[in-house]
């Protein structure tokens, strides 16, 4: 088998974020995390499925390696495009399961472009009273200039191209590719077309 390509290699145009990079960057960021809320005793991580599984999985054991206790809650929502960019409109695909007043919350993103999803996120968790709201995300394009909510922590500056890998799809594939990257354009030919 040895010298059979990965599946992957032939869909692959360049890496953008090795994996290596991620891990490193996901051990600091956890570090940075653990030192703010020290004393906190409940620190409750919400992740914004599906992108942000791998993220939210590497980062909740990292946090567990530099001694800090977390507790997990699930959303997944679902933003409506006009075309390429978010309208700011979101549905919600699946809620939270728990009560989140008086928690601390730190929302787990994949990845932040215009900002508009998370902006609506944020006015939805601050409705349900938590103690403290703040957000962490692994990439943020440059287009979430416009809108800025507060990110507290970012893992990566990344350019504006679409990229998948790392929990990132292009018609749901992708996913599992351990760094972020970006296809090559006959893929949306053949995939999408
Ligand atoms: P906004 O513009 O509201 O959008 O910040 C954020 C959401 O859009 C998705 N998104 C991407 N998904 N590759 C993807 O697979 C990308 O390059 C990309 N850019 C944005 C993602 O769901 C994110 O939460
Ligand atoms: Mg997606």
């Amino acid at each position: 088998m040895g010298g059979e390509r990965l599946w992957y290699e032939r869909d692959v145009e360049r890496v953008i974020v090795t994996e290596e990079q991620i891990a490193t960057r996901t051990a600091e960021l956890a570090k940075q995390v653990s030192a703010d809320y020290q004393g906190v005793d409940r620190l409750l991580l919400v992740s914004v499925l599906k992108g942000a599984l791998m993220f939210t999985a590497d980062f909740a054991r990292a946090l567990g390696r530099c001694g800090t206790p977390v507790e997990l809650e699930f959303m997944a929502i679902s933003s409506y495009r006009q075309g390429t960019t978010s309208s700011g409109v979101v549905r919600i695909l699946k809620d939270l399961d728990r009560d989140i007043g008086g928690a601390h919350v730190l929302v787990v993103e994949d990845i932040v472009d215009s900002g508009l999803t998370l902006s609506w996120l944020l006015k939805y968790l601050a409705s349900r009273s938590p103690a403290t709201v703040e957000v962490a995300a692994l990439f943020r394009k440059p287009g979430a200039m416009r809108t800025a909510p507060p990110l507290k922590y970012v893992g990566f500056d990344i350019p504006s191209d679409f990229v998948i890998g790392y929990g990132l799809d292009y018609a749901e594939k992708y996913r599992e590719l351990p760094f972020l990257a970006v296809l090559k354009p006959e893929v949306y030919r053949r995939v999408g077309g």
